[in-house]
């Protein structure tokens, strides 16, 4: 049941509707209580004075009409509860949206995409089905058994009481079944994740594969994923499938005892006939309600697992977030700094002592094979992640100082792996300044050198991107990315790796113009070709995590080091290009 404390904020605001709902339940199971009685009453009557026609009209009008009376409060209370389920399941799932959106790099890393849209699916109906069904059902069914039982007591208290200890069996069954059952029920869910997300994965590595030809390897993986899907789920209906058949053999057995108790106590003239019919009518009353009880334990043990499932990210605070002593601050400027800086990922370093300085309006390129570091480094900056050891400063103060919306609104960054939305493409440029003019959506896309290939597109910048619309070649996707950044006219750009699917003409048009735009702001160039980032005002060659050379181009073609050898390597390339053409 702790599980389930987090919901208290939610109920709290709707306890007004979850409060009329409750009583509207109360009367409902009022109501529902007089056919019963009125139908003893009928035979009682008959049995003394014959059948008349008025009195069987009368009768069966006034169980009709309470029997209306029930219905009505029924749906009152169905539409009050059920209602305010859905609108705490709106509440959670947006409050469960907004903490994705929060929650940092690192836990994506460490959690499935489909095991977390499990939590914003299946889990979040579990509880639903808790908050709306099964209040519902606690409140009436409850209610019900605690007036058929007074009255039956009151009837006969002999029969009571039997009745009252067999009929509990049937919800007892139901709690004992229904904690396997959920046992299985969350083997299933877990399935269900891992499916999600090999099928996900698989959707979205589709060229891989089929370039790969490993369909068939991966359609083994699925079908062995699924088949154990399947198991889990037949395991699970099995054993519910067993509760049906028992519940209706508990309930035959009290039935068949109630019928041998009471007709003794009729014979013997303790019990009157109309009593006896009254207590089989409550009988036959409480046998739903009986049921739902033990059906609304499983509902509460699944939504409560579930709950603690949804609560496990909800709570989870976010590992970057603005400081609680963190004080407002102006726009960023535009320096930045690195010092002693080290970030570790288990046992390896992957970046140490690396001290850097950025002046505002600099340029800064950084270079290095592949897995030196670059991106890690770069990341500091926005707090996509923060550094191990050391500080990175932003005009000086430390970026976690920095309120992060006023520090992540200071940095325009192209990331190494472009990402568009399936919107038009226009919004997907505008996605860091939706209220952008179209000229400085024309002047973005001109920076990028994007604008040539606008007509290309069936309906130029309305065109739609991805999924439902036109797939964007590698270089498009990447200045589509540069026009987005460029757009934000942020004080800090970082450009991780964002020309490699450029030609070089093209890019060297795309730097050239940005060096325009960009002039008084800061830049920083990752990039592998030397020709990208040779006008730098400074270059620092990064080799396992640490800078290793640093100074302008000739300045570091002078040392000869590593960034002469990438140059020469380069000039040679590009003369074996030319020669071969
Ligand atoms: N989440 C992570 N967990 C463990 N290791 C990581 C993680 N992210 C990065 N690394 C490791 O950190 C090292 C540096 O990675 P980084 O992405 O910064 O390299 P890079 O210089 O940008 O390389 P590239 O030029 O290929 O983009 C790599 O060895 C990488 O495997
Ligand atoms: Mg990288």
């Amino acid at each position: 049941m702790r599980n389930l404390l987090p919901l208290m904020p939610y109920l709290r605001r709707h306890r007004l509707l979850i409060g009329i709902g409750v009583l509207v339940a109360a009367l409902s199971a009022g109501f529902s209580t007089i056919p019963p009685y009125l139908l003893g009453q009928a035979v009682e009557e008959l049995n003394a004075g014959g059948v008349t026609t008025s009195l069987l009209l009368r009768y069966s009008g006034l169980i009709l009409a309470a029997a209306v009376m029930d219905s009505i409060f029924k749906f009152g209370m169905r539409r009050l509860v059920g209602g305010s389920s859905y609108a705490i399941e709106y509440e959670l799932r947006n409050d469960l949206f907004g903490q994705f959106l929060r929650l940092d790099q690192g836990f994506y890393g460490s959690n499935h995409t489909g095991d977390l849209m499990a939590r914003m699916t299946n889990d979040l109906s579990a509880v639903r089905q808790l908050l709306g069904p099964g209040v519902t059902s606690i409140v009436s069914s409850g209610l019900t058994f605690l007036f058929v039982g007074v009255l039956m007591l009151r009837m006969d208290l002999q029969l009571g009481l039997l009745a009252l200890i067999l009929l509990p069996l049937i919800s007892a069954t139901f709690v004992i079944l229904g904690e396997r059952l959920r046992d299985r029920f969350r083997l299933v869910q877990d399935q269900f994740g891992h499916i999600s997300t090999r099928a996900q994965e698989n959707f979205s590595g589709i060229r891989t594969i089929k370039a790969y030809a490993q369909e068939e390897a991966e359609l083994n993986v699925f079908g062995e994923a699924n088949r154990e899907y399947q198991k889990l789920n037949l395991s699970y209906v099995l054993l519910s499938a067993l509760v049906w058949p028992l519940m209706t053999l508990l309930l035959t057995l009290t039935v068949a005892l109630v019928l041998i108790v009471g007709g003794q106590a009729v014979a013997t003239g303790r019990l009157s006939l109309g009593d006896f019919v009254r207590f089989n009518a409550y009988l036959g009353l409480l046998t739903w309600p009986m049921i739902a009880l033990g059906w609304t334990v499983n509902l509460l043990q699944q939504g409560s697992a579930s709950m603690a499932r949804i609560a496990e990210v909800l709570h989870r605070p976010p590992t970057i977030a603005t400081g609680r002593e963190v004080q407002p601050r102006g726009k960023v400027v535009g320096a930045v700094e690195f010092r002693n800086v080290g970030v570790r990922y288990g046992d390896t370093w992957v970046l140490r002592n690396v001290s850097l300085l950025i002046p505002t309006g600099s340029t800064t390129a950084v270079v290095g094979a592949t897995g030196a570091g670059k991106t890690t480094l770069t990341n500091l900056i926005a707090r996509v992640q923060d550094p191990t050891e050391g500080q990175v400063l932003v005009d000086g103060l430390d970026v976690r100082e920095w309120p992060l919306e006023t520090l992540r609104s200071g940095i325009g960054y192209v990331p190494q792996d472009t990402f568009l939305f399936s919107v038009p493409l226009h919004e997907n440029v505008t996605f860091g300044r939706p209220d952008a003019d179209d000229a400085a959506v024309d002047e973005a896309l001109l920076v990028s050198q994007l604008v040539n290939d606008v007509p290309q597109f069936p309906s130029g910048l309305r065109t739609m991107i991805g999924e439902r619309g036109v797939t964007l070649s590698g270089g498009q996707k990447q200045r589509a990315a540069i026009a987005r950044a460029v757009l934000r006219e942020a004080a800090i750009t970082v450009l991780d790796d964002a020309m490699s699917s450029v030609d070089t003409h093209t890019a060297a048009e795309i730097l050239r113009n940005l060096r325009k735009v960009m002039q008084g702001r800061t830049s920083i160039l990752i990039a592998q070709r030397i020709a990208t980032v040779k006008d730098a005002d400074q270059i620092v060659v990064l080799h396992n995590g640490a800078i290793v050379e640093r100074g302008t181009h000739a300045e570091l073609v002078q040392l000869n080091g590593r960034y002469a050898g990438m140059y020469k390597r380069e000039l040679l390339q590009a003369e074996l290009e030319e020669t071969e053409q």
